[in-house]
């Protein structure tokens, strides 16, 4: 049933969610969407450029915060809050439109691009509770416009301007990690090759059972770094003592909440953390966030970029970040299969 499913739009009306959306009793939400917490540290980035003490300080502060989670806030970041505001209101729009609009773009079929009531991967045996609209910006020679989409009035535009501002917070952020890592700054770009973004819009309807499903479910993110704008209803959840426990990372209003990949992880010697996450979902508010993936090329080769003094390196040679992405889904496929037979 899950996985025929066109819009989530009409379930949400239910009182019980669909069998497909139902979660094994060990994945399902342990801790509440509103239950914040503000151990994740929210940095200032105001004078990253200024050669002084500032930088240090930013970076000392970055360093430390992916050592610990691999996942931190960043304000005063540069990025215009109108437009912010202008992203999310228009994805909103996008989301409340019918569902024949919204499946124009439909994007099931492996199409690159458009919307669909998606899974972390496609062909689990679990969907999660959302819809997605999802577009590669970067290159920009891969950009396919008739799989973005066109309503809201403005949205393309918008939708530009947010990729290049957000291309160049990441690369700032590429930058102070790779002088962390005693690298010259651009190492960390130059080791993408020619850096990839991709951006999920993620909309998370309201729910009439959040305590038995997930929004999204647990994992990492493979790229080098994601910057992920979310609305102040809460959901994001980030693991705490090695995966032991949960917490909910309170919203700050015009923060980008950033977090380290596999790609970035590898990269760093295993230094800086990969942020194991999720979103849950809950039977009050509907839920909007926005995940700006910035991806090395496909045939970028992956190895650490820095072994220090004592340490082994995490990987025996070096692989394409593609071998690496196809790996891992392969890994979760089967682990998702294999949970399915075992029922
Ligand atoms: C993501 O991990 O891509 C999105 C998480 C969220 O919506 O909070
Ligand atoms: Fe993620």
């Amino acid at each position: 049933m899950a996985l025929t499913v066109k819009t989530l739009t009409s379930l949400a009306q239910e009182t019980t969610v669909a069998s497909g959306f139902i979660r094994d009793e060990d994945e399902r939400p342990k801790v509440a969407y509103n239950a914040f917490s503000d151990d994740i540290p929210v940095i200032s980035l105001a004078g990253i450029d200024d050669m002084d003490g500032r930088r240090e300080a930013i970076r000392n502060n970055i360093v430390e915060a992916c050592e610990n989670w691999g996942i931190f806030q960043v304000v005063d970041h540069g990025v215009d809050q109108k437009l912010l505001s202008d992203m999310t209101r228009l994805a909103r729009d996008f989301f409340a439109l019918p569902p024949q609009a919204k499946l124009r773009f439909d994007m099931s079929g492996g199409k690159r691009g458009g919307f669909i009531v998606s899974s972390h991967l496609q062909g689990e045996s679990v969907q999660d509770w959302r819809e997605i609209v999802t577009y590669f910006s970067y290159p920009i020679r891969e950009r396919d416009y008739s799989r973005w989409p066109d309503t809201p009035e403005g949205w393309k535009a918008v939708t530009e301007e947010y990729s290049e501002k957000l291309m160049g917070l990441a690369c700032k952020l590429l930058e102070v990690l790779s002088e962390a890592m005693g690298l010259e700054k651009e190492a960390l770009t130059k080791a993408c090759v020619d850096m990839d973004q991709k951006v999920v819009v993620n909309y998370y309807p309201i729910c009439p059972q959040p305590d038995l499903t997930l929004g999204l479910k647990r994992h990492t993110d493979p790229g080098t770094i994601t910057l992920l704008l979310q609305d102040q209803v809460g959901g994001l959840q980030a693991t705490r003592d090695n995966g032991k426990s949960w917490i909910t990372v309170q919203p700050v209003q015009g923060a980008f909440v950033v977090n380290l990949g596999d790609h970035g992880h590898f990269l760093s010697n295993g230094r800086f953390k990969n942020a194991d996450h999720q979103a849950v979902v809950n039977s009050n508010y509907s839920r909007l966030s926005i995940a700006t993936f910035q991806n090395p090329a496909p045939n970028a080769p992956m190895y650490p970029l820095k072994i220090r003094e004592g340490e082994k390196p995490v990987l025996e040679e070096p692989i394409t970040f593609a071998e690496m992405y196809r790996r891992k889904m392969s890994k979760d496929l089967e682990i998702s299969r294999m949970k399915k037979l075992a029922k």
